[in-house]
């Protein structure tokens, strides 16, 4: 089975499992609210976060059917960064996974607080976890500190603030290490969260990968903004330049944005080279994240 396929596979079964999910939110509190963290959660979306945690949970040989609801609560938190990110204030964009964006679709109050429930149920998944305290409690740190001042948020704020002004290499790796390789680096340690015994220079390399990856992830990104079509990408194409985005074809141009994303890429894999596992999937999916087209 190609990377592709069992990336097919898990998406199928993932959506499924996430649309039973926000089904069996009862419909005694806001419906309108309900609904828009539903169409904002299962409106397709690659579930590279979730799977990157599986494929990092199964080279572990953890129970990867004990990760759901961390796999759930990422991918929640995930749809809300997408929801703030799109928002008028933010990128203002009304395309997203080839469907109008949320504060389109409904209207931006409830697209606003529709991103902060679906970051209440991230941590409410958690709380209801059957797994032990101690992995909750991890796994809590994690989302917090990833998402949050540390990571996400922090990213996004220095993204907005590189608007209209070129921000150098090392400004611009930081924006992209915080806004988009935080949650990749979540992803890897919630995996890890459930292997107590790791050894911690092995959770410190995984760890190193995903920052890497993350960081190729977002280069890749910015490069598909330029080259590729609102068609494919499913939002919409040329945005950055639109709002005059510090972007690495901004800087370096595509063929070296290219260039760039291919040794960061290079650098990821030489992270997990060594590890005692089986990492040939891992490997597999960040070469897909790499060459992907959307
Ligand atoms: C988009 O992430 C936002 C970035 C961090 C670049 P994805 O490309 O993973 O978006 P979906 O979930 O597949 O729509
Ligand atoms: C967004 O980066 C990163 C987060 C949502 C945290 P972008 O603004 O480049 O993502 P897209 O291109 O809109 O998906
Ligand atoms: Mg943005
Ligand atoms: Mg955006
Ligand atoms: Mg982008």
């Amino acid at each position: 089975m190609t990377i592709e396929q069992k990336l097919a596979e898990f998406q199928h079964s993932f959506n499924q499992d996430l649309l039973r999910l926000t089904e069996q939110l009862d419909n005694k509190h806001s419906v309108p609210l309900k609904q828009a963290m539903q169409y904002s959660l299962t409106n397709g979306g690659k579930r590279l976060r979730p799977f990157l945690m599986y494929l990092v949970g199964e080279a572990l040989e953890v129970d990867i059917k004990l990760l759901q609801p961390a796999a759930f609560a990422l991918e929640c938190i995930h749809s809300y960064s997408l929801v703030h990110d799109d928002l008028p204030a933010m990128d203002d964009d009304d395309l997203r996974r080839g469907k109008p964006t949320c504060h389109i679709q409904f209207d931006e109050a409830t697209a606003i607080l529709a991103g902060d429930a679906l970051q209440a149920l991230a941590f409410e998944l958690i709380a209801d976890a059957e797994v032990s305290s101690d992995v909750k409690v991890s796994w809590m740190k994690d989302l917090s500190h990833f998402a949050g001042y540390h990571g996400m948020c922090s990213g996004q704020a220095l993204d907005l603030a590189a608007e209209d002004h070129k921000a150098n290499l090392a400004e611009l790796e930081q924006i992209h290490l915080h806004k988009t390789a935080a949650l990749l680096r979540c992803a890897v340690r919630m995996a890890c969260a459930a292997k107590p015994d790791l050894a911690p220079e092995y959770l410190t390399k995984i760890d190193l990968f995903a920052s890497r990856l993350g960081l190729a992830f977002q280069i890749q990104d910015d490069v598909l903004d330029v080259i590729s079509s609102t068609e494919l990408l499913g939002k919409p194409q040329g945005s950055d330049e639109k709002l005059n985005k510090s972007t690495y074809p901004g800087l370096l141009g595509l063929a070296g944005a290219k260039d760039k994303t291919e040794q960061v890429y290079q650098s990821a894999l030489e992270q997990i080279q060594d590890l005692p596992y089986n990492i040939e999937l891992l490997s597999l999916l960040a070469q897909y994240i790499v060459k992907r087209q959307h």
